[in-house]
């Protein structure tokens, strides 16, 4: 137990003395918001509002302008994430394609909503735009890997087998088994 704690606050002050380096880089400079907050979320994974206030104070920027870039771009998480990110495309290709159904099997299948986190923190769903990837609508993807031309059957089918793999490995996994539809590599 008290390994872990310790383990735990070693983490912490790592993250803590990253993000003072990062800050102090940026220091005084105004409009240096956007690259702040992005390496914010490199190290904390996600922007809480004592980062934001950190930051702001930084860039000699009032929070509020921060917390208005942090919640225009979509990149710019204000929660915890999950450690694998589940990103349901609602392109016009997908979206014409069956897209709603998909979220809705997903969702059903995880017991969450869009937004939201399993609470073992292993899964996030999320709705985005258009992936790139259109010519196999409807498309799912599972951390950097698109599945495509999908039933939400065939999704959730995706998802348990990315499941399997990554919790019966313990492994950091970011390709899934391909059990259904087509798999590649894509951009997000
Ligand atoms: S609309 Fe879904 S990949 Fe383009």
């Amino acid at each position: 137990m008290t390994t872990n704690a310790t383990a735990g606050e070693t983490e912490e002050q790592e993250l803590e003395e990253q993000f003072v380096e990062l800050l102090e880089h940026y220091r005084g400079e105004r409009g240096a918001l956007v690259p702040l907050l992005q390496g914010a979320q490199a190290i904390f994974g996600y922007l809480p509002e004592d980062v934001m206030r950190r930051v702001a104070e930084a860039t000699g920027e009032p929070l509020s302008k921060a917390l208005g870039v942090a919640t225009f771009y979509a990149q710019f998480r204000l929660r915890p994430h999950a450690k694998h990110t589940i990103r349901c495309c609602h392109g016009t290709a997908c979206h014409v394609s069956g897209a709603t159904r998909i979220s809705e099997e997903l969702e059903k299948y995880l017991g969450i909503k869009i937004g939201e986190n399993t609470p073992d923190m292993l899964y996030t769903i999320e709705e985005v735009h258009c992936v790139g990837a259109c010519g196999m609508a409807p498309v799912v993807m599972i951390n950097d890997r698109a599945h495509g031309k999908l039933t939400p059957e065939k999704a959730v089918e995706v998802v348990r087998a990315f499941q399997a793999e990554a919790e019966g490995s313990g492994a950091e996994v970011t390709a899934a088994a391909e059990p259904a539809g087509n798999a590649v590599e894509v951009e997000a």
